[in-house]
C-alpha cells in the first residue's frame, strides 16, 4: 500500500518554500545592490514578496523547532517557578553521601500505628504484620466484615438474657493481642488511662461524662462546641461493642473528629478497656447494657 508520510511531504514543501523565499531575497539583494537605481513595480514587489517570505521564516524557525526532540532544557520564555533550587522526590543530592534526596526517617522515629522502619526496611520472608494489618480484630476491630444491612449499618452485637451471645459486626471483646502488647491487664488500663486523659479528656472530661456549656465535664465543651461531647459512659454507649470504641476512636463518629493519626492502634484499645473502667465507676453493670 502507498502511503504518503505527511511529516516527510511537509519538510519537502517547507523546505521548498523557504528555499524559493531565500532565491526571491537573494535575487532582491542583488537587484537592490547592482541594479542601478531600478525601482518600480518589479522592485516593489520582489520587496514585498522578500518580506513576506522573511517574517514566514523567522515563524518557521520559531514554531517548527517545537517538538524536536532534544537533551537541552527548552526554551521557556515565562518560567512560571518551573526551574526551582530544591530536591525532589527520588531525586539526586550532591550534599549526602549516599548521593539521594531522599531522606530516611531518624533513628526511633515512630510512623502512624507504631509500626519500625528499619524494621520493615528491605526484604523479609515475612512481611511486618504492623503494615500489613492483616488481622481485622486487632487493626479494624472488626469480627465479621461482611455482616452489614443494605445501608451499611454494622449489625449489632448478639445479647441473651442480659449476657453477650455472638459477635455482630464489630469484635465483642478487645483482642487478646492488645492485651499481650501491653503486657497484662494493668499496663493495658494505666496506658489507656493515661492516653484518655492525653487524647480525649479534653472534649469528653476525666470521668467521661462530656456535656457542653455549665454542665461539661471537658475544657472543649464548657468553651463550647456546636455539638457537645457525648457521654460515654451511658448505658447506650456502654451496649456497644469493644471493636465499635475503637471504631470510633479510630474514625471519629458524627461530628467527631477521627484519633487515627494520633492514637495508635494499641494505645486505641487500652483506651477501650480505660473507657470500661470508666463506665464501670460510673455504676453501670453488664446487664443494664442492652
Ligand atoms: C474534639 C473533641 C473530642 C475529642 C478530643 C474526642 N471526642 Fe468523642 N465525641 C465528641 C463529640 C462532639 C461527640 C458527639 C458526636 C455527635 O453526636 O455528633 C463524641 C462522641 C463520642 C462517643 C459516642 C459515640 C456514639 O456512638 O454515640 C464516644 C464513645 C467517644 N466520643 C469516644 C471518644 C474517645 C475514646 C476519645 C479519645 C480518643 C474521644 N472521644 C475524643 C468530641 C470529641
Amino acid at each position: 500500500m502507498y502511503m504518503i508520510d505527511t511529516n516527510r511531504f511537509m519538510n519537502w514543501v517547507l523546505g521548498l518554500t523557504l528555499a524559493a523565499g531565500a532565491f526571491v531575497f537573494f535575487v532582491t539583494l542583488v537587484l537592490a545592490m547592482f541594479g542601478g537605481k531600478r525601482t518600480g513595480r518589479v522592485m516593489s514587489y520582489l520587496y514585498m514578496l522578500s518580506g513576506i517570505f522573511g517574517v514566514f521564516a523567522v515563524a518557521v524557525v520559531v514554531m517548527g523547532l517545537r517538538g524536536r526532540k532534544s537533551d537541552g532544557r527548552p526554551w521557556h520564555v515565562f518560567l512560571d517557578m518551573k526551574y526551582q533550587p530544591k530536591y525532589t522526590s527520588q531525586g539526586q543530592s550532591k550534599f549526602f553521601a549516599d548521593g539521594r534526596s531522599n531522606r530516611l526517617p531518624p533513628t526511633n522515629t515512630i510512623p502512624f500505628d507504631g509500626g519500625d522502619y528499619t524494621a520493615d526496611a528491605g526484604y523479609h520472608d515475612s512481611p511486618n504484620p504492623i503494615f500489613l494489618k492483616a488481622d481485622a480484630r486487632y487493626f479494624f476491630g472488626v469480627a465479621n466484615a461482611d455482616m452489614k444491612d443494605k445501608d451499611g449499618v454494622p449489625a449489632k452485637p448478639k445479647w441473651d438474657a442480659g449476657k453477650l451471645n455472638g459477635e455482630g459486626y464489630f469484635v465483642n471483646h478487645i483482642p487478646a493481642e492488645a492485651i499481650t502488647q501491653a503486657g497484662g491487664w494493668e499496663p493495658l488500663l494505666k496506658r489507656g488511662q493515661q492516653q484518655f486523659n492525653v487524647h480525649c479528656a479534653v472534649c469528653h472530661g476525666a470521668s467521661g461524662r462530656g456535656g457542653g456549656g455549665d454542665v461539661a465535664y471537658g475544657i472543649v465543651g464548657a468553651k463550647g462546641l456546636s455539638v457537645p461531647p457525648s457521654n460515654v459512659v451511658t448505658p447506650e454507649v456502654q451496649a456497644q461493642a469493644d471493636g465499635q470504641l475503637f471504631n470510633t476512636i479510630t474514625y471519629g463518629v458524627r461530628n467527631m473528629p477521627a484519633y487515627a493519626a494520633q492514637v495508635k492502634v494499641q494505645d486505641r484499645w487500652a483506651i477501650v478497656a480505660y473507657v470500661r473502667v470508666l463506665q464501670y465507676a460510673a455504676g453501670n453493670t453488664a446487664n443494664e447494657k442492652k
